[in-house]
């Protein structure tokens, strides 16, 4: 039965796919980065303000987790459902202001791991992920992309800046169970090695030779890059 559906997600989305490369322009959905944009865009008509940023805390969220090949990106579109930006985030499905009502959060509490989402090897999204992303849709669905400056550079330590940095941005694709070009970042060992040969520091300065990362969201902020190459420089101690 899963096979089927599958089998079946496949093959409209190959037709979908033949279907896309006849557009000239598909803009790419965007992602409108983290610190231009001035002004408060709220989504929904009803969103209570406390505190959540679309751009900053949802966003970075589905693409770590939802957008890999063969899943919810503009080319695969598994499902129909695409995860790139918030007008397709909230496109399909969608309840603004009730969670329990909305597809993608009941796929991703599912306690079936056959149909829960992101799908196994992937590891469940965490409680905490999942809890900001039910606060989200029940307060209106934010489309937030002024976030303010909640990122000091002079704090750098793994616990409180690193971590949770790779938590958000990284760790869906580098899962120690499914571990983009062998590269792991939910494992302190594995955020130590990968900064230390310095290859994580040219993926996300999106250097020349490298691939360019977090692949498929914005470039990290100039003060998050700061805090990696602080931490870097410091020996990137495990504190
Ligand atoms: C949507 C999936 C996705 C996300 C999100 C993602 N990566 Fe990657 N990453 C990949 C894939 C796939 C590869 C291996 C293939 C490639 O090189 O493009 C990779 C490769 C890498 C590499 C090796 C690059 C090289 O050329 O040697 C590093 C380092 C890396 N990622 C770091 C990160 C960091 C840090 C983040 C978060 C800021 C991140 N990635 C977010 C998918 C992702």
């Amino acid at each position: 039965m899963k096979l089927i559906k599958i089998g079946t997600a496949i093959a409209v989305s190959a037709i979908m796919a033949i279907a896309c490369q006849h557009k000239a322009n598909t803009p790419a959905p965007a992602n409108t980065g983290s610190n231009n944009n001035s002004g408060n865009n709220t989504g929904g008509n009803n969103t209570v303000d406390t505190g959540i940023c679309f751009s900053r805390d949802i966003l970075p969220i589905f693409i770590a987790n939802c957008t890999q090949s063969g899943c919810h990106n503009t080319t695969d579109k598994a499902d129909g459902y695409v995860f790139t930006s918030y007008e397709t985030i909230t496109a399909k499905g969608f309840v603004k202001g009730n969670a329990s009502e909305t597809k993608l959060y009941k796929a991703i509490t599912d306690n079936d791991p056959n149909d829960r989402m992101p799908q196994a090897p992937s590891a469940p999204l965490s409680n905490a992920q999942m809890t900001l992303i039910a606060r989200w849709i029940n307060e209106g669905a934010n489309n937030k992309t002024d976030c303010g400056t909640a990122c000091d550079s002079n704090n750098f330590t793994y616990s409180a800046a690193i971590k949770p940095m790779m938590d958000t941005y990284c760790k869906g694709c580098h899962s120690s169970t499914s571990a983009s070009g062998g590269v792991v970042l939910d494992t302190y060992d594995g955020v130590k090695k990968a900064t230390l040969n310095g290859r994580l520091l040219q993926a996300i300065r999106q250097e020349a030779g490298v691939s360019a990362m977090p692949s498929g969201g914005s470039k990290l902020s100039t003060c998050q890059i700061a805090q990696v190459q602080k931490w870097a420089v410091a020996g990137a101690p495990n504190n």
